[in-house]
C-alpha cells in the first residue's frame, strides 16, 4: 500500500480549479507533517493555509512552474490549485531547518493523495513578492510552498537508462511524463562487496 501510495504521489501542476480543499483537510495535512521527523526535535516549521480565491491568487502569481516545459507558464485560470500550505521556518526557534521542510512536505503529500487530492511542491518561489503580499514576518523563511488540489492530468513515470534525460516532458495528449533513473544507477557498489542483484 505504501508502494501504490508513493506511486500515485507524482508532482500535479494542473487541478479541477473549482474542487475546494476545506482548512479541516489543510490541518489534517499539516498534523501529518507535526507527526513527522526533525532534526534534533526542534519543529522549526510554522505553516500558513490558504483556500480561499483571493489568497490563492496572491500565492499563485509568485511561483514558477515546470521549469523543463518552456513553453507552458504554468496552470491556466480554472486548473490552478484550489489550496496552499506555505511551509515557512521560524528563526525564532532556529536559524537551520536541515531537510525538516522536504520531509514535512511528503508526508503531506502522502497524506493529500490517500484523500484522493494531489499536489506540487515548488521551490521556485518570489519570496520577497509573496512574503509584502502576506505580510509575513521576516522572523519567518520561506522554505517551500506546497500547492494542492484534485489532480487534472495524468503523470507517467518511465525508467530510463542509466545517464539517460531525466528532464520531465508532456505529450500531445497533455500526458506528463517523469523519466527516473533506474535502480542499477543509483545504488553503489560498496568497495569489497558483491553489488546487489538488479
Ligand atoms: C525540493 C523540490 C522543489 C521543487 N520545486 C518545484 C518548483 O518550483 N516548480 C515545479 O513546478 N516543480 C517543483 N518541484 C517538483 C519536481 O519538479 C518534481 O518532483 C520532479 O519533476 C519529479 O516528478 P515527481 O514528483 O512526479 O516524481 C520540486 C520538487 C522538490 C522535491
Amino acid at each position: 500500500m505504501l508502494k501504490d501510495l508513493v506511486h500515485r504521489n507524482r508532482s500535479y501542476r494542473r487541478f479541477y480549479q473549482d474542487h475546494k480543499v476545506s482548512m479541516e483537510t489543510l490541518t489534517a495535512l499539516v498534523d501529518l507533517a507535526r507527526h513527522s521527523a526533525s532534526g534534533a526535535n526542534l519543529q522549526s516549521l510554522k505553516y500558513l493555509l490558504s483556500c480561499d480565491a483571493a489568497t490563492n491568487a496572491l500565492i499563485f502569481k509568485r511561483l514558477g512552474w515546470a521549469a523543463y516545459l518552456r513553453d507552458w507558464p504554468g496552470p491556466p485560470e480554472g486548473e490552478r490549485p484550489a489550496a496552499y500550505i506555505l511551509v515557512l521556518g521560524d528563526t525564532a526557534i532556529h536559524d537551520h531547518f536541515f531537510c525538516d521542510h522536504g520531509i514535512a512536505c511528503q508526508s503531506m503529500l502522502l497524506g493529500a493523495v490517500e484523500k484522493g487530492l494531489g499536489g506540487c511542491i515548488l521551490a521556485s518561489i518570489n519570496r520577497s513578492g509573496l512574503r509584502r503580499d502576506l505580510a509575513i514576518e521576516e522572523r519567518f523563511e520561506i522554505l517551500l510552498v506546497l500547492a494542492l488540489g484534485k489532480p487534472r492530468e495524468k503523470v507517467q513515470i518511465e525508467d530510463i537508462e542509466a545517464g539517460g534525460d531525466i528532464r520531465y516532458w508532456r505529450d500531445e495528449q497533455m500526458v506528463h511524463h517523469v523519466p527516473k533513473r533506474p535502480l542499477k544507477e543509483i545504488i553503489l557498489p560498496m568497495k569489497g562487496k558483491t553489488p546487489p542483484c538488479l
